[in-house]
């Protein structure tokens, strides 16, 4: 009897410090996909158009661009509203307005590319496989700029190039989620 008693114990202790790891900061932060889809939905810094998507992949997406791929940073010019650079010690407000319309230059002939839907909603203008092989490869899907390699210059694509193919799906998802826009029309460094 007082071995069940412990044993019942035991799995409601579990039990209640589960929910409270999952609880921890407010955000059912228990490490789960689960959370990261929670955790993509509340950092996405637009308004998404779930119509038609798979809701968690656009989730993971959002967690994956915003949370860890640093797409903002290049692919959004300039990537924070006036006086919510957090690189100035502001309170961090992303460029809503601008969010990853491309536009930002690197040296004289490369500027970052638009990754928002195009009118069929294809992110960047790209099917999925053609977005998955470029992930993979680097190959630029504009293709040979001469006397460069036609491969992406500047985008860390090595390193995207081994995330899961999950993964990839998922930032495609939430690319075709996000509003969509023209290209930046003032780019710059
Ligand atoms: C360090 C800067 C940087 C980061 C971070 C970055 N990109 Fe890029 N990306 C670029 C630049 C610059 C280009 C254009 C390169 C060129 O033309 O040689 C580009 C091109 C692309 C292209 C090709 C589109 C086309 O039509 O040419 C895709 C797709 C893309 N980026 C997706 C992403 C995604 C998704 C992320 C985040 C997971 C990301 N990028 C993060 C700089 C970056």
């Amino acid at each position: 009897m007082k071995c069940r008693l412990m044993a019942i114990f035991a799995v409601s202790t579990a039990l209640v410090t589960t929910a409270f790891i999952a609880r921890a900061d407010g955000s059912g932060d228990d490490g789960s996909e689960a959370s990261r889809i929670w955790i993509g939905f509340a950092i996405a810094p637009v308004a998404l158009n779930l119509r038609g998507k798979n809701r968690a992949l656009v989730g993971l997406g959002s967690y994956i661009v915003n949370g860890q791929g640093a797409c903002n940073d290049c692919h959004t010019h300039p990537s924070f509203m006036s006086g919510g650079d957090p690189y100035r010690g502001e309170p961090e407000v992303i460029n809503s307005e601008q969010y990853l319309t491309g536009g930002r230059q690197f040296g004289p002939s490369i500027v970052s590319a638009n990754l928002t839907p195009d009118q069929f909603g294809r992110p960047a203008g790209l099917t999925f496989q053609q977005f998955k092989h470029t992930m993979r490869t680097g190959l630029d899907p504009d293709g040979p700029r001469p006397p460069l390699p036609p491969l992406l210059q500047v985008m860390p694509w090595p390193v995207y190039a081994k995330m899961s193919h999950r993964d990839l799906l998922a930032i495609y998802e939430y690319l075709r989620a996000i509003p969509p826009r023209a290209d930046n029309p003032s780019p710059g460094p």
